[in-house]
């Protein structure tokens, strides 16, 4: 007896995958989180049900306790950097090997799309990887040890150093925006797997691709306020659905896993 597949794929939509010469892919934190690393705002599991992100996430709150918002980026770098890439993430490293045009805009600061072996990519809110200075705003590679409770200073000006992720209150990095609104208003699918959908600018993308005419597949097990614009919505973690989807969208060359870069 043959076993159904873990996520069948209607045949349109395998289609759209095959055919599509400009693909642009929205992730968030949901991709990463068959790697182990929390949501946001999944409920119970998700980091803002746990910690308040005016506390730790916004330039108010790394003025008045410093040290605590350098110590959760801290533990959320060296929590990342244990984790893996995930089906998921080499799934859309397939994508890109055989997509003509393609772009994959991250919401994640993880970098576990890189490590998967992602190479068109913009980070929206930055990367847990970088540390910039809080004074000057350009990144530092190396620096001091600090005294107990603060961050590490900029060896250049003394500032204190900062993750370079975006906060809340904190505008985008504009060159990265600019570059997924441009990709997302001239790609014929967009895929947009693992965020809430919620957060501005990067909930606009989709909205950005709808008008302009793409196919919009979301990938989430819950639904998101995008759910009922989408084309096509899976309501699958992505680390099954996105292979599912290579899978039946190339199926001569698809491997087990997706094909896709390996772990690093
Ligand atoms: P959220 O935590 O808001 O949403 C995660 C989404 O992933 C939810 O819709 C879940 O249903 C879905 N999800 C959970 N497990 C999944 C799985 N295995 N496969 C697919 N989807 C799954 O995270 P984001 O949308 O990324 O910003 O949040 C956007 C931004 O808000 C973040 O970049 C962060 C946050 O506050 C800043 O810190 C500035």
């Amino acid at each position: 007896m043959s076993r159904a597949p873990a996520c069948p794929i209607p045949e349109p939509l395998a289609r759209a995958l095959a055919d599509a010469r400009s693909i642009v892919v929205l992730t968030g934190a949901g991709v990463s989180a068959e790697s182990g690393v929390p949501t946001f705002r999944d409920a119970q599991t998700g980091l803002w049900a746990k910690f308040d992100p005016f506390e730790l996430a916004t330039p108010r709150a790394f003025a008045r306790q410093p040290g605590l918002v350098w110590d959760w980026y801290a533990e959320r770098r060296a929590a990342v950097a244990r984790a893996l890439p995930n089906p998921g993430h080499r799934a859309l490293v397939a994508i890109e090997g055989r997509a003509p045009s393609f772009l994959l805009a991250t919401q994640n600061v993880d970098g576990l799309h890189h490590r998967a072996g992602s190479r068109s990519i913009v980070e929206l809110h930055g990367s847990l990887a970088r540390v910039r200075c809080s004074r000057e705003d350009r990144e530092v590679a190396a620096w001091d040890e600090p005294a107990p409770g603060e961050p590490p200073r900029c060896p250049d000006c003394g500032a204190f150093l900062r993750p370079d992720v975006v906060w809340f209150e904190e505008a985008l990095p504009a060159a990265a925006i600019e570059r997924a609104e441009a990709a997302a208003r001239a790609c014929d699918l967009m895929i947009v797997a693992g965020t809430s959908a919620e957060v501005h600018p990067a909930a606009a993308l989709p909205w950005l691709a709808r008008a302009a005419g793409a196919t919009i597949v979301e990938i989430n097990p819950s639904a998101t306020p995008l759910t009922r614009h989408a084309d096509h919505a899976l309501r699958e973690r992505s680390g099954v659905a996105l292979p599912a989807w290579v899978a039946s969208a190339w199926p001569a060359s698809a491997a087990p896993d997706a094909a896709g870069g390996g772990a690093k």
